[in-house]
């Protein structure tokens, strides 16, 4: 969708649909502003706002009531409910856009117009406005499907939106578009990896993808090989690859800050599991919802996600993100339950169980991404159920040794609404993971603590001076039924939040 603003009268700007967003007062819709803006034309003003009443719009929050009107110059109006103002949130705004979205589409509206509210009815600024009902608008709209036959070539509805205000408010609204726009742009990017078939993306393919980005968006981009891997000694990724015939790798891209300041920007690294198919291995996983494992690469696609995004606002941070990409497969050359395999950081660790396999190559990862003393580390992985069973699909569960990356990462998922709930990392758990035959196990005790456990586990290959936070991202990475922000599948969960932490700890 192209984005622009412009002060023409709401009533007299051509198009084929012009959203007209309202707060609820009393319990009844607010129409004062349509009524005005109507006022005098054909179809318009009271007579307008009497027959919106009547048809049971009460401004509700993500209500929609669409209503023809002669006199206004787009034909159609869409009434779009905010609530309260008191209770209407950023995340109201990006829920209203999307459904407003999706409405304009199913009634292959081609040019659509959005009246912005009033600068005194909304809780915050048209900066804000902009960048949640662009993102909103853009992410209900994430194109899917694109696998059915002529999936591709069907015509996109909407294809412009253009907000109504009058003169001043253009810049701010403008400048809110714009940096939504590259939010979208990752949080597309991410779903679209996510949503791919683990036939087609497999590790070599994602790291392809990866490659293709990086260029497209003017970063450097390393992937490592088998070869380069055993170079490293990395065991883990290695380890959980080798049952498959999907040769793992590991992507490793960079973004740096422009100019003199760029070489005293802050150092982030962000790390992404990305297990492009987890059947379990040898410990296979039972058959019901396998097909749900393609998304074990949501990290993964989150982190690079978040590096488009980044390169975008040209933000002003040096941006490492790191992908270990391998299949988790049963083959004979598998690993099995009571190996033990020696990791990049020297240290062993027995496998008992071969699906939890993500923190094998999160090691390896972590290693890797601590070897050049980065000032943060953020891990984002679907790394257990467990984190599933205690947050359910709407948190990720953060387990962190750094106060200030907690505090961002909270911040962060309040503004973009992927929100984090802060999980202990204690030494009780670190215990717990070490082995009898080995430094280390996979596994600790049975299913208690399983998001602790793991998290615990990926500690030992973190240097404890080094701020860092594991996002368990299980829950909310993949959605089964389609919402106001997006439709079913991946939902890119992890990228606008890691990318808005950047923005946070940089600033
Ligand atoms: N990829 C899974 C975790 C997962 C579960 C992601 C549900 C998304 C939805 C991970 O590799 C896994 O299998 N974890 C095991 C760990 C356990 C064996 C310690 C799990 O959670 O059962
Ligand atoms: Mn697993
Ligand atoms: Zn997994």
């Amino acid at each position: 969708m192209r984005w622009t603003v412009s002060r023409t009268a709401v009533a007299d700007t051509a198009g084929d649909l012009l959203v007209f967003p309202v707060f609820q007062k009393d319990d009844e819709a607010d129409l004062k502003p349509l009524q005005t803006a109507t006022r005098g034309l054909a179809g318009g003003g009271p007579a307008l706002a009497s027959t919106i009443r009547k048809g049971g719009f009460s401004g509700k929050a993500e209500s929609l009531f669409p209503v023809p009107c002669e006199g206004v110059k787009a034909g159609w109006i869409l009434v779009a409910g905010l609530g309260k103002s008191e209770e209407t949130g950023l995340e109201t705004i990006r829920k209203v856009a999307g459904l407003a979205a999706k409405r304009a589409r199913s009634m292959k509206a081609a040019r659509v117009l959005v009246r912005v509210p009033g600068p005194k009815a909304l809780g915050f600024d048209d900066r804000a406005f902009a960048r949640c009902w662009v993102e909103g608008g853009e992410m209900a709209l994430t194109p899917i499907g694109e696998l059915k036959t002529g999936g591709g070539k069907k015509p996109v509805f909407p294809r412009q939106v253009k907000f109504l205000a009058d003169g001043p408010r253009g810049k701010a609204l403008r400048e809110g578009a714009t940096e939504a726009e590259a939010y979208a742009a990752g949080c597309h990017f991410a779903r679209h990896l996510v949503n791919l078939p683990p036939n087609i993306l497999t590790p070599k393919e994602m790291a392809t993808r990866a490659r293709r980005m990086a260029r497209t968006e003017g970063l450097t981009c390393k992937v490592l090989n088998v070869t380069q891997m055993k170079k490293l000694n990395m065991g883990g990724i290695l380890g959980v690859g080798q049952g498959s015939r999907q040769e793992p790798r590991l992507i490793d891209l960079q973004y740096k800050a422009q100019g003199t300041a760029g070489r005293k920007a802050p150092h982030v690294t962000l790390v992404g599991k990305g297990i492009t198919f987890d059947s379990g291995g040898i410990s296979l996983k039972p058959g019901a919802g396998m097909d749900l494992m393609k998304s074990d690469m949501g990290g993964g696609a989150a982190v690079l996600g978040a590096a488009v995004i980044a390169a975008r606002l040209k933000l002003p941070v040096n941006l490492r993100v790191i992908v270990p990409t391998a299949e988790n497969m049963p083959d004979g050359l598998a690993g099995k339950p009571a190996d033990v395999i020696t990791m990049a950081s020297g240290k062993t660790v027995e496998v008992r169980y071969t699906d939890a396999e993500g923190r094998l190559i999160l090691a390896d990862a972590l290693w890797y991404a601590g070897r050049d003393k980065p000032d943060y580390i953020i891990d984002a992985a679907t790394l257990t159920g467990a984190c599933v069973i205690a947050l359910g699909s709407h948190f990720a569960g953060l387990m962190s040794n750094s106060g200030t990356l907690i505090d961002a990462l909270k911040q962060a998922g309040g503004e973009t609404f992927a929100r984090v709930w802060h999980l202990p990392l204690v030494d009780e758990h670190r215990k717990e993971v070490e082995g009898t035959w080995s430094d280390l196990k996979n596994l600790g005790k049975g299913r208690e603590g399983g998001a602790l456990t793991a998290a615990a586990f990926l500690a030992h290959f973190v240097d404890d001076e080094t701020p860092w936070a594991h996002l368990d991202i299980a829950g909310p990475a993949y959605t089964q039924a389609a919402g106001a922000t997006g439709p079913k599948g991946g939902t890119g969960f992890g990228a606008r939040l890691m990318a808005r932490t950047v923005q946070i700890l940089v600033s």
